[in-house]
């Protein structure tokens, strides 16, 4: 059991065969061949408890993705090799309810989303902006459809189909946007869909904690995930806000022991006001972030774009219980004016900016970002498939970098655009021109300005981003601070 008196069982499928195979498919771990399968284990993660099942499903041999030489295929040596299998980190997803569609989890990652940039899964990376309503796998999607018999559009007009004749392809160009939308509101649109399948609280611990592996497997180190409690709990699913932030919370926990640890991935939850659903939404909730503020690292303003100034309350309890702040702003073409970020940042008390990419028309709001040492939260996907930017070539990254911003690469929403942050890298590397030294300048700058408490962010810097810098510099110590002055001095050398 775990701290909140919850079992969470790893499967694994024991074989009759005497040629130990062992296999991590979607949540199962198979030790012998598929063809063979008579029997499971479930192993909670937390205690000595087990249980038995005999396997009626699997009779075909999918793709072998994990072997290992061990011997024996026995209770105790099962044991071990889930726990070898959890310290190599090869994912062994827990099993929470057992049904036959989570085989599909583990082709998640390789069917789902990009695999541009794979080159860069093993540098170790930040990232602060990721929606968790937005990092949802495709599998998940249609996996808790089917539990819960909610139809979804499906095919190449998109009607809405049950739950029982949906297939991965025909759900994929109704949840994912893969081609710019007209603005970001039509984009938003579509997260309405992947929404009406939170019709279970435990759905939340399930999303929370396949991000959070999601984004280690990706190489990401550090973390800010930032979830919306009036979208989580939009009708017909209406759950109470505490709910959900237990949920999620307990799915972060969970996917950090499995990991090996809280710092196997550092983690920060950011509480999100929708300003477009109106005041009263955004004082519901202010009170609730007020409310649970130990949990939370920071306070945010997404959804479509309004004028910022009209949250100016929200903003100011927020600042003076001592929240972090950043906000979405001008990210919209049409309405998404450079004056709200500059708005933002001077009456709203941000210290980033979500995007905040259309102030290159704006050379005073540059200058103030670069001045004040706003860090924009820049998506170069996000951008192009909202119609932010008219093509990813181009995004203006690179001007707003040279301008002296600091600015950092993020996905927003891996799960709706089918991508992860390695597409990024990829895309801000190879298209945009960034050189390495400039994506590492950008990490320990990310670090620096992640709103995870500083002892945190120090004890990540040691284990994972220490040698980063290190590596343009051999002269100097090893601490944060060194590394952030190394990155301050790169970004400051590449002003024009
Ligand atoms: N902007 C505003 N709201 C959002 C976004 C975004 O890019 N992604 C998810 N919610
Ligand atoms: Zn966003």
């Amino acid at each position: 059991m775990n701290r909140r008196g919850q079992h969470h069982y790893v499967r694994v499928c024991v074989t009759g065969t005497r040629v130990p195979v062992y296999t991590c498919y979607g949540e199962t771990l198979f030790v012998g061949s598929f063809s063979f399968c008579t029997l499971f284990f479930n192993f909670c993660l937390f205690c000595t408890s087990t249980q038995q099942q005999r396997c009626t499903t699997y009779n075909n041999t999918p793709p072998i993705l994990y072997r290992a030489t061990e011997q024996g295929s026995d209770r105790e040596t099962v044991r071990t090799t889930v726990g070898h299998l959890l310290k190599s980190r090869v994912r062994v997803s827990v099993v929470f309810h057992g049904s036959m569609h989570a085989t599909f989890a583990r082709q998640a990652i390789a069917h789902s989303r990009s695999t541009l940039g794979t080159q860069y899964q093993h540098v170790p990376k930040v990232e602060l902006h990721r929606h968790l309503e937005g990092s949802v796998r495709l599998t998940t999607v249609l996996d808790e459809a089917i539990k819960h018999n909610i139809s979804l559009p499906h095919g190449p007009l998109g009607e809405m189909t049950p739950a029982s004749q949906l297939t991965l392809e025909g759900i994929r160009p109704h949840i994912q946007s893969l081609t710019p939308f007209p603005n970001l509101e039509t984009l938003l649109n579509i997260f309405d869909y992947t929404q009406s399948t939170f019709h279970n609280i435990d759905v939340f611990h399930r999303i929370a904690k396949e991000a959070v592996l999601d984004a280690h497997e990706e190489g990401i180190r550090c973390l800010e995930l930032r979830y919306a409690p009036c979208f989580a709990s939009m009708p017909p699913n209406q759950h109470a806000f505490e709910d959900v932030l237990d949920a999620i919370e307990d799915g972060i926990d969970d996917a950090q022991l499995m990991l090996g640890g809280p710092d196997s991935i550092g983690v920060g939850l950011l509480c999100i006001g929708v300003g477009a659903m109106g005041t009263e939404a955004m004082d519901r909730t202010t009170d609730f972030y007020l409310q649970h503020q130990d949990k939370f690292v920071g306070f945010d303003m997404a959804g479509a774009e309004t004028n910022v100034l009209e949250h100016l309350k929200c903003f100011q309890r927020v600042k003076d219980a001592g929240g972090k702040i950043t906000c979405h702003a001008s990210e919209d073409l049409d309405i998404g004016v450079p004056e709200n970020a500059l708005n933002a940042v001077k009456h709203l008390h941000a210290e980033r900016i979500g995007h905040g990419i259309q102030i290159i028309s704006d050379r005073q709001v540059m200058d103030v970002m670069r001045d004040r040492h706003i860090m924009l939260e820049v998506s170069v996907s996000s951008n192009w498939l909202t119609a932010g930017v008219a093509s990813i070539e181009a995004h203006p990254a690179r001007n707003l970098w040279t301008h002296g911003i600091p600015i950092c690469p993020n996905t927003d929403d891996p799960g709706i655009m089918g991508i992860d942050l390695n597409h990024e890298w990829h895309l801000w590397r190879h298209t945009l021109g960034f050189s390495e030294n400039d994506m590492t300048a950008m990490t320990l700058l990310a670090l620096d300005k992640s709103f995870l408490p500083f002892d945190a962010r120090e004890r990540l810097h040691n284990m994972y981003f220490s040698d980063l810098a290190k590596q343009q510099d051999k002269e100097r110590n090893n601490t944060f601070a060194a590394s952030v002055a190394w990155a301050n001095a790169h970004h400051q050398s590449q002003i024009v």
